[in-house]
């Protein structure tokens, strides 16, 4: 079975990105700049699976040391899943990718960051309560 996963992070009302990118880049309040550095320790060594925008916005490090695939909507979700087995694939989003993927995941890591402004993307509870279906 594979281990299906999603670290997220969202502003007080579930504000999740703009314009392509975190609506908090550049914030250098400790809070922000902690939780990305969670993001990559916790990411280190297994799979980062996402969006064409989202994985665009990685920074060149990251590629190093985990497995970063940009998915697309033409793929079967199922099918890839199955190209990681016993491995630990995080969902990394956006919106389209988390409304298809989110049944797939049994373990939601979300931060709520001190962030009140503006966003284009905004995080849906339904994806935490969606039917689920364990991952092939
Ligand atoms: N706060 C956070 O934790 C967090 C995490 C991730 C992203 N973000 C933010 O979210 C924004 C980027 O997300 P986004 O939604 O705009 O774009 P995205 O990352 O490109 O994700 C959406 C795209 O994924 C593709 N896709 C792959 N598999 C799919 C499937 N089975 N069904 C439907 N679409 C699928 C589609 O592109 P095609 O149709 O072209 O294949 C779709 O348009 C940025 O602002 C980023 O910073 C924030």
């Amino acid at each position: 079975m594979i281990d299906v996963r999603c670290i997220c992070a969202i502003g007080h009302r579930g504000q999740l990105g703009l314009n392509g990118q975190l609506p908090w880049e550049g914030n250098t309040n400790p809070l922000f700049v902690e939780d990305v550095t969670r993001f990559f320790a916790l990411t280190m060594g297994h799979v980062l699976i996402a969006g064409p925008k989202t994985v665009a916005s990685v920074p060149a490090f990251a590629f190093e040391d985990r497995t970063i695939d940009v998915i697309r909507s033409h793929e079967d979700p199922e099918a890839v899943l199955a190209r990681y087995p016993g491995r630990r694939v995080f969902v990394g989003g956006g919106i389209a990718v988390w409304n298809v993927y989110a049944r797939y995941i049994q373990n939601w890591d979300i931060t709520r960051l001190p962030y009140d402004g503006e966003a284009d993307r905004w995080f849906d509870p339904a994806w935490l309560v969606g039917g689920a279906f364990r991952a092939p």
